[in-house]
């Protein structure tokens, strides 16, 4: 499937490991009262979860991983909170972004950046830049980013760029501008943390993405969590509105 193409107009390429895992990182709050400790410890335990996550993508041979950091939603914490996970941000950018490039990983960052300070913003640029060429992972933050928003500004660019008003426009023609426009749609999204919401993430990408929710808390997520979640995905029967039988004909003519 050409990316950007969506799933709702043609059925794209799908195979026993997914191409594409979106995850829903939640749980690091509970995760550091349970053991007496400030929210924040869960926060920074929860970006050594991040590293396993990526080693193991790159292992099990996962083309794009996309994590929810920080949702639009999440300036509505308190002060103290929002401004330890900017510096947790800043902190991990400055550190990890050589290491992701020693090891082939395309960085990409998607979301509403104006809210961001200047620095943030420069570590991003620069590490976007220098990764651009990489071909092992394309790992993804979400940050300030809402699926709203999101389908919003496409339409925006969409219109601003289109001379001749009214238009026919097509699903297409808006997921150019999508933020995650560079890849195909997620085929495994995961939650942490026990709760079955979106809340806001990639409304418009999930269309046809299997969903798996787990309990554990992401400081807890770990490869084998990982496994699980791929096993499941293994086990599901991806019909894209067809029948069962359908696909059963069509695996059959492909043998
Ligand atoms: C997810 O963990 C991290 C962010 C949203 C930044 P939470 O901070 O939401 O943890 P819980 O849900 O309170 O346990
Ligand atoms: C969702 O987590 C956003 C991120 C993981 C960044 P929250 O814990 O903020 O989600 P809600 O608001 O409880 O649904
Ligand atoms: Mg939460």
């Amino acid at each position: 499937m050409p990316q950007g193409q969506s799933s709702t107009r043609e059925i794209p390429e799908t195979g026993s490991i997914p191409k594409h895992i979106a995850i829903i990182m939640d749980g690091n709050g509970r995760w550091a009262r349970k053991r007496f400790m400030p929210r924040m410890a869960g926060h920074q335990q929860g970006v050594e979860t991040v590293r396993g996550v990526i080693k193991a993508c790159i292992e099990q041979n996962v083309a794009y991983l996309t994590l929810f950091a920080f949702s639009s939603e999440n300036w509505r914490r308190p002060a103290d909170e929002v401004s330890y996970l900017m510096q947790l941000f800043t902190g991990a950018l400055e550190q990890e972004i050589g290491k992701l490039h020693e090891n082939g990983i395309r960085f990409k960052v998607i979301g509403d950046l104006s809210k961001f300070d200047h620095k943030i913003i420069e570590f991003i640029n620069t590490g976007e830049q220098l990764t651009a060429q990489n071909t092992r992972l394309t790992f993804t933050i979400a940050a300030n980013y809402g699926g709203r928003w999101d389908i919003m500004q496409a339409m925006r660019k969409m219109m601003a760029q289109s001379s001749d008003l009214p238009l026919h426009f097509e699903e297409e023609n808006l997921a150019q501008y999508l933020a995650l426009s560079y890849a195909p749609e997620p085929d495994l999204f995961i939650r942490t943390g026990g709760e079955y919401r979106i809340s806001n993430f990639l409304l418009w990408q999930l269309a046809y993405t299997e969903l798996y929710f787990t309990n554990t808390l992401w400081p807890d997520f770990n490869e084998q969590e990982l496994g699980l979640a791929i096993q499941a995905y293994q086990q599901r029967e991806r019909r894209f509105g067809r029948t069962s039988e359908q696909l059963q004909i069509a695996i059959s003519a492909e043998r």
